[in-house]
């Protein structure tokens, strides 16, 4: 009977852990592709995916490489990349705005793994 709850207890943990890996905005910048050693993270809507598959795009002379280890939501959801645009915030998007920007991140759960959360 130990055993049962104790397995349960483990199953729960790792549960958990997927669930709750969190990182800072901070933490995130140390993934800009810029130390060949670390993946590659871009977050879209406070989720982080590594996209280190993407390198061409997002590593050193990548045409995205802009958005590496940053929350790049505004930016795609305007189609820019424009410094003033690559932040999380959502500050008076438009509906179209944030359709392209949901756009996106179906794109992004669908090629690239989901490794952490951002939280503030
Ligand atoms: C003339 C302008 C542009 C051209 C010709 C262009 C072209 C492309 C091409 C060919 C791809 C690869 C598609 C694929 O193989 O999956 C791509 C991907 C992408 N583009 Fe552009 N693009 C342009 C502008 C922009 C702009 C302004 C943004 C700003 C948000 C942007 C963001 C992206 C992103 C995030 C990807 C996805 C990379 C990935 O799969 O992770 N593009 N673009």
């Amino acid at each position: 009977m130990w055993r049962e709850i104790h397995s349960l207890d483990r199953e729960e943990e790792e549960e958990e852990e997927e669930e709750e890996m969190e990182m800072t905005a901070q933490q995130l910048s140390e993934y800009n592709g810029t130390d060949p050693s670390k993946p590659i993270y871009v977050a879209v809507k406070g989720r982080v995916f590594d996209v280190t598959t993407g390198k061409s795009f997002y590593g050193p002379g990548g045409a995205y490489a802009m958005f590496a280890g940053k929350d790049a939501s505004r930016a795609l959801a305007k189609m820019s990349k424009n410094e003033e645009d690559i932040t999380s915030s959502l500050d008076g998007l438009t509906e179209k705005e944030i359709g392209v920007l949901n756009d996106w991140e179906t794109k992004f759960v669908a090629k690239y793994p989901v490794v952490a959360t951002i939280i503030s």
